[in-house]
């Protein structure tokens, strides 16, 4: 069992859970993921790992309530206990395990979306920590649903944050956002990191692909065991069948075939749920 050591409600129905778990606090690293199960009966949620504390034996997890499993996962206070929690499980980012050297040779620009956004965050904190300077655009529905702004304001180089709605920062999609800076071609980057729902990130990596611009994006499809046994996490990655789990969650942006992973994740949402995705594609 695995105790719940703070709550937090970031925005509506978006929660940040610290969780006492000492081995996968030992060895996370930005990139990787865990599995929770909250209950013997419960679903196994795979969840990207947003931040750990090795002294302290801790790993935070940032979640949206989405289906039935996720409600009763934020149903949960601090100081209660969750069945499972598996991990660190999924490949370390490419980035942070980059040696500084070589990292400070790029220029490099993160996408963060929605919920996606807190899994960016370790990743630029801990670049930040080895001295390398990175920009990050965060694109969110409005300002009540923007999440970890101070956060990233300690961390990123240049903060853009973009709104759907206009009501905070720039007024238009994250696309929007990075064409404008690769087109006023001072920045001149040389790398992408774009992690967020899947619609975001086969936009972004449509468009680096045109700027010639390097694109890592992270997925997060559906998973069951989380060991590359099941299939669930089938994508298709340039010519190769790859699984998201133990193969990634890293992949090149620009082989991802995205829109049979969008079929895939919507296999499991409801009819209308499916529709509003075919009509995005
Ligand atoms: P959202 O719908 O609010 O989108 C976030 C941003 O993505 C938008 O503000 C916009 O700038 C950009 N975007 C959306 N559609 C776009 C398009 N067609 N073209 C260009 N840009 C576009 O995000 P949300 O509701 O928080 O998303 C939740 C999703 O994020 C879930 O499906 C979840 O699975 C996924 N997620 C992914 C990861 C990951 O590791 N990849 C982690 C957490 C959550
Ligand atoms: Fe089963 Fe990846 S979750 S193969």
């Amino acid at each position: 069992m695995y105790k719940i050591l703070r709550k937090k409600e970031l925005v509506p129905n978006i929660y940040q859970m610290d969780i006492e778990a000492k081995r996968v606090a030992k060895s996370a690293l930005p990139g990787q993921f865990v599995i929770v199960k909250v209950d013997e009966r419960g679903e196994r949620v795979p969840l990207t790992i947003c931040d750990y504390d090795r002294e302290e034996g801790s790993v935070s997890i940032v979640f949206q309530t989405l289906g039935a499993s996720t409600k009763k996962l934020a149903e949960k206070e601090a100081g209660e206990e969750i069945r499972d929690f598996v991990g660190p499980l999924g490949n370390p980012s490419e980035v942070v395990t980059e040696e500084a050297e070589k990292l400070k040779e790029h220029r490099i620009v993160f996408i963060a979306g929605g919920v996606g956004t807190a899994p960016v965050y370790p990743q630029v904190k801990m670049l930040k920590e080895k001295g390398i300077k990175v920009d990050v655009i965060i694109g969110t529905k409005s300002k009540h649903t923007l999440i970890l702004e101070k956060e990233f304001r300690e961390v990123a180089e240049n903060l853009y944050i973009c709104t759907d709605d206009g009501s905070y920062g720039y007024h238009g999609l994250v696309t929007e956002k990075l064409k404008e800076l690769l087109d006023d071609g001072e920045k001149n980057y040389d790398l992408c990191v774009a992690i967020g729902p899947m619609i975001m990130m086969k936009f972004v990596s449509r468009l680096t692909k045109e700027y010639q611009l390097k694109t890592i994006v992270s997925l997060n499809p559906i998973m069951v065991d989380g060991t590359g046994m099941c299939g669930a996490c089938r994508v298709t990655v340039g010519d190769e069948v790859k699984f998201a789990c133990v193969d990634g969650p890293e992949f090149d942006g620009h082989l991802i075939q995205f829109d049979e992973a969008m079929r895939r994740q919507s296999m499991y949402k409801s009819q209308e749920g499916k529709k509003t995705i075919e009509k995005e594609q």
